[in-house]
Parts: structure tokens; C-alpha cells; sequence
């Protein structure tokens, strides 16, 4: 029997109607930019496996700082003890984050790192004596898929089951150069008729909704405003964080920083689960008090996993290094001049670009998870080439350490599956 066949008998996979969509390809090996199936067919990972594997899977100097660790020190509790890679990896992290960025929390994936950043908003204020229940968030937005996640997505067409359950969001759309001042004046209506907790948003990429791209200046002014307003903002950085968008971070093309970030996937590089929520010391400060109770009782057992966080380490290491930074420019020249070849094409409606991420919608109207979806998407691993296609929208986010003739036939494969459509 093969992989796929026995897959079938105990397996559940996330984000499927098996009733529809029964097969699954096995993986059996990965290695840089190539995925191998069990039949040995080979494909780029044109999307790093959900943004995760950006220095390329099973990368030597990654796996050798990962394997070191694990002959020292496996896990420990993080709640009363502490080690090594944990205090190393906040100091380094801290290097690079936006400006203001102090504190560490750690949790298991990016929802999980976004309902901390939900639960540490509503605690501050509490701890404070002030009842604020209430979050605005952009249009479109996801933030996962745990309730509180859920909750501030604005994403939510396969949520129907939960809409009773989740928290009261307000939402507005991303600015762009026209609609900044009608987003300025809906967001004081809103805060002079709700207490408003806190703003979460996805930094100039909106990921899950199609790659779709807003202004930073139009951003920056609503940061400002919520500044003024002393309300909380949390930038989702699981999907933009370390390099994709050209910077360490999207929030470092806006002047106006976040007060709590969400990080994970590339941050321990497509090897061991684990994400991050930081915060200001104005925050984390909320939390001291003589008062237990006043502290944040949130917690996952692999907190802080020491494997994990050597992982991390070794990330950031490569991230910060000429050779990859080298890379991230390399891509986005390339990107460029891709771009110029295939916005006018008549089957593409509009294309964007933002550091090593790429998309373009097609002029064709697509169900998001439909028939011509998966037509598109089997069309690609065809070419040996694996793009998942959201609804409309074709997106590329390449590891940094892709060649210029894998590149190439990533491009290429798109421009053939636009005659297909
Ligand atoms: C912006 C953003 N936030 C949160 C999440 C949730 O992360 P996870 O799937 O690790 O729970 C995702 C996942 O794609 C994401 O793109």
C-alpha cells in the first residue's frame, strides 16, 4: 500500500472535505527549495510550505545548531525555570524587532501567539480597573483559527458553526491613498460609542486573504490614531515576519510601532512549531503587582521548548547574514522585472509585489476552495511546480535561498496556466 492509501484509514487533515477531496500527496523528502513525492517526483516549494521554510527545508546550518541543542538540553518547564537558548534568543530577537519591543512570550503557533496577544490586551486593561471588552480589526483579516483568533479574523467563511461564541470586532477597511480620511472618521465614531480594547492587524500583507496590500502611510495613521486614543495595537507579523516583505519585519516600513507582535512560522524556519507574542514594557508592566492574580496565567507546556529556540537562533543568524539579505534583494529584483512581463497580460487583472512576496489576480471569478482552484493547483504540480492559489489570486513567497532558474520556472509555469484559465 502506499503512503496515500494508507493515509486514508486514521488520517484527518486540516482545511478538507474528504467527502470531495479524499487524496493527499505523500511526502517523503525535502530538501533547499525541492520537495519529493513518494512516486520521486520533485517540486519547488514556491509558497516555503506556508511561508515557514524560508532558508530552505532541512538546511544543514539550521539542522547542526538544532542538533547540537537537542544533545544538551531537551525541555524544561519555562514556568520557574530558564535556560540558555530561551535568554539568547530574546536577546537576539530583541536586536531586530521594531523599536519599543521588550518583553518575550512564547506559544505554539501563530493563533495561539495571536489569542495571547488578545488576552494580554484585555488583561491590561483589567488589571488596570478599566472594562474594555471590545477590538476593531481590518476586513479580510486572519489571525487563526483558536476562538479568540477566530474572533478578530474577518475571514470567517467556514466559521458559521462558532459565530455565536466569538468576541465583538468592529472592522474597517485597509487604507489605501482614497479612503484614509472616511477611515479616520468611521474610527471616531466608533471609539466615542464602544470602549475599544485594542487594534489587530496584518502589516501591509493581508496573507490568508490573497496577498492583498495596503498603504503604509495610510496605516501609519491609524497606529497614530489608536496611539492617541490609548488603545492597544497588535501587529500580526505570523505571516510578514523575518524578511518576506523585504525588511526584518513589515512593521519596520511604518513609523508608528505596534504595542504587542505575533511571530511565528519563519521564525524557527519550517523545523519545530513555536511563535512568539512580544510586547512593550508599558504592557508587560500592567502585569506587575503584589496581587498573583494580576499576572498572566496563560500557558503552553512546550513553552519556550530549548530545541525549538536553538532553532530560532540559528534563524535569526541566517536571516541577519549577508548571503541571505543578498538573497531577499536578488528576489525582489527579479520579482521586479517578472512583474513587467505580466501585469499587461490579458487573463491578469492586477499583480503586486512586496519584498519576496508576489501575487496577481486573475480576471477570472474563482470559488476559493472550488473546481477551478483545483484544476490550477493540479496544473502546477504537473510542472513540478507547487503554488496553492487562493480563490483569484496566484501568490509566490520563495525561500530566499531559491536559484534563479527555479525562479524562473516558477514564473514561467504561471504564465502557462494563464492560458489554461
Ligand atoms: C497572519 C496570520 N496570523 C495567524 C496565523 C495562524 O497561524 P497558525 O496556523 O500557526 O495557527 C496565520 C496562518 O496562516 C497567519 O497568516
Amino acid at each position: 500500500m502506499t503512503l496515500q492509501q494508507r493515509d486514508k484509514k486514521h488520517l484527518w487533515h486540516p482545511l478538507k472535505q474528504h467527502q470531495l477531496n479524499p487524496d493527499s500527496l505523500a511526502i517523503v523528502k525535502a530538501k533547499d527549495c525541492i520537495l519529493i513525492d513518494e512516486e520521486g517526483n520533485e517540486y519547488i516549494d514556491a509558497i516555503a510550505s506556508w511561508y515557514t521554510c524560508m532558508f530552505g527545508h532541512c538546511n544543514d546550518y539550521i539542522i547542526e545548531k538544532t542538533y547540537n541543542q537537542m544533545q544538551q538540553l531537551d525541555q524544561i518547564m519555562f514556568s520557574d525555570f530558564t535556560h540558555e537558548p530561551a535568554v539568547k534568543l530574546s536577546e537576539e530577537l530583541i536586536k531586530i524587532l521594531p523599536k519599543g519591543q521588550n518583553k518575550i512570550f512564547f506559544n505554539d503557533n501563530g493563533s495561539t501567539a495571536v489569542e495571547a496577544g488578545i488576552k494580554m490586551t484585555l488583561q491590561y486593561y483589567f488589571n488596570k480597573g478599566e472594562k474594555r471588552a471590545m477590538f476593531i480589526a481590518f476586513e479580510n483579516g486572519f489571525h487563526g483559527d483558536t476562538f479568540g483568533a477566530m474572533g478578530v479574523s474577518g475571514l470567517s467563511v467556514y466559521n458559521g458553526p462558532f459565530e455565536d461564541f466569538l468576541i465583538d470586532v468592529k472592522r474597517i477597511p485597509t487604507p489605501n491613498s482614497s479612503n484614509i480620511q472616511d477611515i479616520l472618521n468611521q474610527l471616531k465614531n466608533i471609539v466615542s460609542n464602544y470602549n475599544i480594547a485594542g487594534f489587530i492587524y496584518e502589516p501591509l500583507v493581508q496573507g490568508a486573504a490573497g496577498m492583498q496590500m495596503h498603504d503604509a502611510n495610510g496605516l501609519n495613521k491609524i497606529l497614530q490614531f489608536f496611539k492617541k486614543h490609548n488603545i492597544i495595537t497588535i501587529a500580526d507579523e505570523v505571516m510578514t515576519g523575518f524578511g518576506k516583505t523585504g525588511k526584518y519585519f513589515a512593521s519596520d516600513y511604518v513609523k508608528t510601532k505596534p504595542d504587542i507582535m505575533c511571530l511565528s512560522k519563519a521564525l524557527t524556519a519550517g523545523l519545530i512549531p513555536m511563535a512568539i507574542t512580544s510586547c512593550t514594557q508599558d504592557i508587560y508592566d500592567a502585569f506587575l503587582s503584589n496581587d498573583i492574580a494580576k499576572g498572566f496565567f496563560h500557558c503552553h507546556t512546550y513553552s519556550a521548548n530549548p530545541v525549538a529556540c536553538a532553532t530560532a537562533i540559528a534563524g535569526i543568524e541566517l536571516l541577519t547574514s549577508a548571503e541571505i539579505q543578498n538573497n531577499i534583494a536578488r528576489i525582489i529584483y527579479k520579482h521586479q522585472a517578472f512583474n513587467k512581463r505580466i501585469k499587461n497580460h490579458p487573463k491578469v487583472k492586477t499583480t503586486r509585489h512586496l519584498g519576496v512576496i508576489f501575487a496577481l489576480d486573475l480576471n477570472t471569478k474563482m470559488e476559493r476552495y472550488g473546481d477551478l482552484r483545483d484544476k490550477l493547483l493540479k496544473f502546477f504540480m504537473q510542472k513540478g511546480v507547487f503554488l496553492r492559489p487562493l480563490g483569484n489570486t496566484i501568490y509566490i513567497q520563495v525561500p530566499y535561498v531559491i536559484t534563479n532558474k527555479q525562479l524562473e520556472k516558477v514564473y514561467q509555469a504561471i504564465e502557462e496556466a494563464l492560458e489554461i484559465v
